[in-house]
């Protein structure tokens, strides 16, 4: 830890000197909320063994000098989540959830040019942590536009909630998940959340109006075991590589798809292989004159939306791990592709949703602009709000900047970090002060 310290103090002097002031911050409150962002990303949150004691404490101390209501809930001994709230003038309306996590992946240090907790500003102005994009500049973007909101003397019409939430690196069990079994969440009336979305390369911002389900699947094969020299059929080796033969191809096919432009990578099923397992083990290796009994291979599927499940799990039972090849599979994680009402689990991002309408005003007022709405590939928390049929969209105001969510030197630059607060801004502003109900609360009044 220590080896970062010497760095502070020239970057304090780097945060005061090269302070940018965009339109909505004045220079002074441009400086404090950059101080404020980094002394979140020095306080190490990094699985498996985040500091949530520390996280929680700072969030809890900003709430205070913001004015929110706060409370630390303990779904999970060890895994506080803090709730804030920001009362809106008619608490009838449906609330706005604003969520984030709290915690961060690991990293090696010697790949970073400044150590990942030093939230370090280069001479471009960049601040280089983890969680600098993943995403506890979001969390503290959401703080630094209530903030300013209230300086003005905006107070908004629905009540919002700000979520600060423990473990979505390691699938949010303890998290959101739990949370939103939880009875305190089922009395905030959430019409609408936003969560974490990726940096944009380009100058547009990236939405996300659903996500890719992870099918983590195992097939195991069996057959006969025999010397190394005979060729015979059945062999455990040879029933598996058929099978990865004929995965290849789709996985060829699909990603084809992407290269050739004609679908998006969060429209496609992917499919990577991520291990073999096989062989006879001795002391130094494997024994080589032995075809084996019995193996598998572990496979990372993404399944999106607008795939056939049913489709998909028919091909994998009967030509991926036909037991008419001695093949079986099981699933160790299978996340369903349709909400709790059966429908595939995504919000609506056209301008039949009113609540997407206002986000694209919202952004264009503030200056931005957002792209075309898009499937998360990989996982969010997002999922568990979605598959309750809550409307959610993963958005992280990042623009110009590259994706390096989980990659070595992550980092944001001050100006776009700036940037997002004032779209914040503008997003919390148009989205309180909206009155009339979305097609989601309608479709659920239906059910
Ligand atoms: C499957 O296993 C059975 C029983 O061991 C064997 O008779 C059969 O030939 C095997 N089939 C294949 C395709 O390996
Ligand atoms: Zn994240």
């Amino acid at each position: 830890m220590n080896q970062f310290l010497p760095h502070l103090s020239l970057l304090i002097l780097v945060t005061v000197f090269t302070a940018v002031k965009p339109s909505g911050l004045t220079s002074s409150e441009a400086t404090a909320a950059v101080s404020r962002f980094q002394e979140y990303l020095r306080i190490d949150t990094a699985q498996p063994s985040p500091d949530y004691a520390k996280a929680a404490a700072f969030i809890t101390s900003q709430a205070e000098s913001i004015g929110l209501e706060s409370q630390t809930l303990e779904l999970v001994a060890g895994k506080p989540l803090v709730l804030l709230k920001w009362p809106g003038k008619q608490s009838s309306l449906p609330s706005l959830l604003l969520n984030s996590h709290t915690d961060v992946v690991p990293f090696e240090t010697d790949k970073w040019a400044h150590h990942p907790f030093s939230a370090a500003i280069d001479s471009s102005g960049r601040i280089y942590a983890r969680g600098s994009q993943d995403m506890k500049c979001v969390g503290m973007q959401y703080l630094e536009a209530i903030r300013l909101l209230k300086k003005t003397g905006f107070s908004p019409d629905r009540d919002i909630y700000i979520t600060f939430v423990p473990d979505e690196e390691i699938g949010g069990h303890a998290g959101v998940e739990a949370f939103v079994k939880s009875e305190i969440f089922k009395k905030l009336n959430i019409g609408l959340v936003l969560d974490e979305g990726l940096a944009s390369p380009g100058p547009e911002y990236r939405l996300f109006y659903g996500e890719r389900s992870p099918w983590w699947t195992v097939i195991r094969s069996k057959g006969a075991p025999g010397h190394g020299a005979k060729l015979y059929d059945g062999s455990a080796m040879e029933n598996l590589l058929k099978s990865i033969e004929a995965i290849k191809r789709f996985r060829t096919a699909q990603f084809d798809l992407v290269k050739a432009g004609v679908k998006a990578e969060g429209d496609v099923v992917s499919i990577n292989f991520v291990y073999l397992k096989a062989g006879t083990p001795t002391p130094t290796g494997f024994v080589m004159n032995l075809q084996p009994s019995e193996a598998e291979v572990g496979l990372d599927i993404r399944v999106p939306p607008s795939a056939d499940p049913e489709a998909l799990e028919r091909r994998l039972a009967e030509e991926w791990a036909p037991s008419s090849r001695n093949l079986t599979y099981e699933f160790k994680q299978k996340v369903p592709v349709v909400d709790i009402y059966g429908k595939p689990a995504v919000t609506v991002a056209d301008s039949s949703n009113p609540w997407w309408s206002l986000l694209g005003e919202a952004v264009k007022k503030a200056g931005g602009k957002l792209g075309k709405p898009e499937i998360f590939p990989a996982s969010t928390d997002a999922r568990y709000f979605r598959e309750l049929g809550i409307p959610a969209f993963g958005f992280s105001p990042m623009a110009n900047t590259p994706i390096l969510l989980h990659d070595h030197n992550e980092f944001l630059s001050k100006d776009e970090y700036l940037k997002g607060i004032e779209i914040y801004e503008s997003i919390i502003k148009e989205l309180t002060s909206y009155h009339g109900s979305t097609i989601d609360e309608e479709s659920k009044a239906e059910l």
